[in-house]
């Protein structure tokens, strides 16, 4: 973070102060205690299981300089807010007007799948024009986005925010603490549509990040999804439209998947053809490489350097078609970080052009799907069947419609599509199953813990079998 006297941090949040105007925070913000290191200021958040407040003397005691809480400690000084994540996001908000004045350009990425997967593509893209942040992981909420604008700096130049929404409302509150300059929207697909109740309701909730961008800025938004390039009349920035298609002003052509299920393509843009390799697995990462690409131009990144730094760009945040190889020739793909319909199809695809012997989908539950989730599970194994996978493996009680989906398309249940009730009968059944030459995707939303699974998976060629999950 810059550098604040606590009665600036006060000043920012609206807080009260107790002990020094003058102390200095020259370390960073946090709100795990475990975490403080010397100069820190500690957030003390009142979470679902542990309260912060009980941990001021313990982040004192690691030498944090001060404290925004609701409940002020003689361990060290403390600025007292009615709401610590609201404050975090009002001193976030200042610190943010404050690096934009000196320069600091912002861009936000929203949609339904591939915030993450963009964001890392993008970050490692203007890294290589000047320094950025960009943190690895999911910082997209009111907690994770204002700690990515606290980490920034007067030597950042450009800022990458992941923006998520569970409803009305939500990005443009995220907005309200970091205004960007260039606003992403990636596509509108079903996550999370049990809490917004339609794809509509989506739409509309991503396009509050183009609504919140200013005359001088830009909307790159992904032409090949309607719902998407329909936000155009929603902004008053510039559009720049990424696609396949021949409307689009940053086009992928020529796109050919090896058999690592990595693509290439020609990068068309502003009158110019590059060449692109990408080193991320799948063909979904084009549309995500052609969004980073549209937001990397409108940053002032030429198309060739663009391509070239993209075709460098690698994978950053764990579980996300993180392919590994065993000795004895089994390859797992980890994609367990989430799942929607959408992202599932993605990666079942990319599973189906990993080259290999035979190609196993252990798919477990996708959350929050509202009303149509039986169905949505019927459909992804009748998908997963006619995608070609050889066998599906449905984990838990949720997931079972998977496996269903898939004999109803024509795979022999109990050889070709399994249902197993929980991780450990997976794993047994997988240690029995599992031949050289296999290929394993391992995904479901991140609630049923598959990455346990897809760990297991990987530590043991020949898996103990029986152990509990
Ligand atoms: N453009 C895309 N279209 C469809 N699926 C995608 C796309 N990009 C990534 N995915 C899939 O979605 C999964 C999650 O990707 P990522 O973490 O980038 O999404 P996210 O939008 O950040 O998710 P979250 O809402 O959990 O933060 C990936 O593992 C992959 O299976
Ligand atoms: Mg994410």
């Amino acid at each position: 973070m810059i550098t604040l006297t606590l009665a600036e941090v006060a000043e920012l949040t609206g807080g009260a102060l107790t002990g020094s105007p003058e102390a200095t925070v020259p370390g960073k913000v946090t709100l795990d205690s475990r975490t403080v290191t010397g100069g820190d200021l500690f957030v003390a958040v009142p979470g679902e299981r542990v309260d912060g407040t009980e941990f001021l003397a313990a982040a004192a005691a690691a030498g944090a300089v001060g404290a925004i809480t609701t409940r002020p400690d003689d361990a060290l000084p403390c600025v007292v807010v009615a709401d610590p994540v609201e404050a975090l996001g009002r001193l976030a908000s200042g610190v943010h007007a404050r690096l934009v004045d000196r320069g600091l350009l912002t861009l936000a990425i929203t949609g339904s799948s591939g915030k993450t997967s963009t964001k890392d593509l993008l970050g490692q893209v203007l890294a290589t024009a000047g320094p950025t942040v960009s943190p690895p992981g999911s910082y997209n909420n009111d907690i994770g986005l204002p700690l990515t604008v606290l980490s920034a700096d007067e030597q950042t130049r450009f800022l990458v925010l992941e923006m998520g929404a569970r409803g009305r409302g939500h990005i443009a509150r995220l907005c309200r603490v970091a205004r960007p300059r260039v606003g992403v929207v990636l596509n509108v697909g079903s996550a999370h549509l049990g809490e917004f109740g339609s794809s509509e309701r989506i739409a509309e909730a991503k396009g509050e990040l183009v609504e919140a961008l200013a005359e001088d800025g830009t909307a790159v938004l992904n032409a090949d999804d309607p719902r998407v390039i329909g936000m155009a009349p929603r902004t008053v920035a510039r559009v720049l439209a990424t696609g396949r298609g021949e409307d689009a002003d940053v086009r992928a052509l020529d796109v050919t998947l090896d058999e690592t299920a990595r693509a290439r393509f020609t990068l068309a843009a502003a009158g110019e053809q590059h060449p692109v390799t990408l080193q991320v697995v799948g063909e979904h990462q084009v549309a995500n490489a052609l969004s980073a690409a549209g937001a990397a131009m409108a940053a002032g990144m030429t198309p060739g350097q663009v391509a070239s730094a993209l075709s460098a760009a690698g994978p950053r945040s764990r579980w996300r078609m993180e392919v590994s190889r065993r000795d004895d020739g089994v390859t797992v793909v980890n994609d367990a970080y989430n799942a929607n319909p959408e992202s599932m199809r993605a990666a079942l695809a990319a599973l189906a052009g990993l080259s290999g012997t035979r190609r196993i989908a252990v798919l477990g539950g996708m959350a929050e799907l509202g009303p149509d989730a039986a169905a949505e599970h019927e459909r992804l194994g009748r998908d997963a069947a006619a995608a070609g996978i050889d066998l599906v493996v449905a984990v838990g009680a949720d997931a079972v419609g998977i496996a269903d989906g898939a004999a109803a398309a024509g795979r022999r249940t109990g050889e070709e599509s399994v249902h197993v009730p929980d991780r450990a009968a997976a794993r047994e059944l997988l240690a029995e199953a599992l031949r050289p030459g296999d290929v394993v995707l391992v995904k479901a939303s991140r609630s049923y813990g598959l990455e346990l699974l897809a760990a297991d998976l990987l530590t043991a060629g020949v898996l103990p079998a029986g152990d509990a999950a």
